[in-house]
């Protein structure tokens, strides 16, 4: 089955509301590519202006985070009610940036990831091994856990659905960049073990993207390989070479 790619930025904490709206105009003229599924990850003030400013696009809108109870008093967080009412998409779930920043663990992340199902947000989870992990031959092992766990009680229908970015911490805006063969190679791992916790179908469905300083110039190669189904970009997204990313086929 071919997998419809799916080009992701992830703008963080970058662009206040009037900065987005001027982004997302610029990109307008050059993010339009059928063949590709494209999305926006932004920063929670603004999604409410982008998801209007990119309504009759082709261009989805992701959350960055998500909190995993329904409502009440959970001061600073964001429900999925919120973000589905909105009229997001998608939801970026266990970046390394908040499992190391704000100590977010797989157990969290599980749950929100199934609280996302549950509203029908699509999650796109993160998972990478740090520089450590990978000099001890432990990159498989690791990542392998961080999915085992975000997937917990995720059944096989919903997990087919589901985005997986591997994002290895040493290549996020280092301009460190894993090779080709060492992303598809963690990518295609990934894949085996969807398909060991589920079966092959699932994972023939769901989608896995590589994140960590990818950019015009190396989105070619990256995207070429077969378990490569897209890609999740910080700094190349806040840019018009986004463009150029999400037309990396053209
Ligand atoms: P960079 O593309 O800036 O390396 O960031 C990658 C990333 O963390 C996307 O989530």
């Amino acid at each position: 089955m071919a997998r419809r790619k799916i080009i992701a930025g992830n703008w963080k904490m970058n662009m206040t509301p009037s900065e987005a709206l001027a982004l997302v105009e610029t990109l307008k003229p050059l993010v339009n590519n059928d063949d590709v599924d494209v999305v926006y990850g932004v920063p929670a003030i603004d999604i409410v202006p982008v998801v209007e400013a990119v309504k009759g696009t082709n261009v989805k809108v992701a959350a960055e985070n998500m909190y995993f109870e329904e409502k009440g008093a959970y001061t600073g967080e964001i429900s999925p009610a919120m973000l589905v009412d909105a009229g997001v998409s998608y939801v970026i779930l266990g970046h390394s940036e908040r499992r190391g920043y704000f100590y977010e663990t797989s157990e969290d992340i599980n749950k929100k990831i199934l609280k996302a199902f549950e509203h029908g947000l699509t999650p796109i989870m993160c998972c990478g091994e740090s520089l450590e992990q990978r000099e001890q031959g432990i990159t498989m092992e690791w990542i392998r856990q961080q999915v085992k766990v975000g997937f917990q009680g995720v059944t096989a229908d919903q997990a087919k659905t589901a985005v997986i970015a591997y994002e290895p911490i040493w290549a996020i805006g280092t301009g460190k960049t894993a090779t080709a063969d060492q992303a598809e190679e963690v990518c295609k791992g990934i894949r085996d073990c969807i398909a060991e916790m589920y079966d092959e179908a699932t994972a023939d469905a769901i989608r896995i993207q590589y994140g960590g300083s990818m950019k015009a110039s190396n989105c070619k190669e990256l995207l070429a390989k077969p378990d490569i189904d897209g890609g999740l970009i910080g700094g190349a997204s806040l840019k018009a070479e986004f463009g150029e990313i999400v037309n990396y086929n053209k």
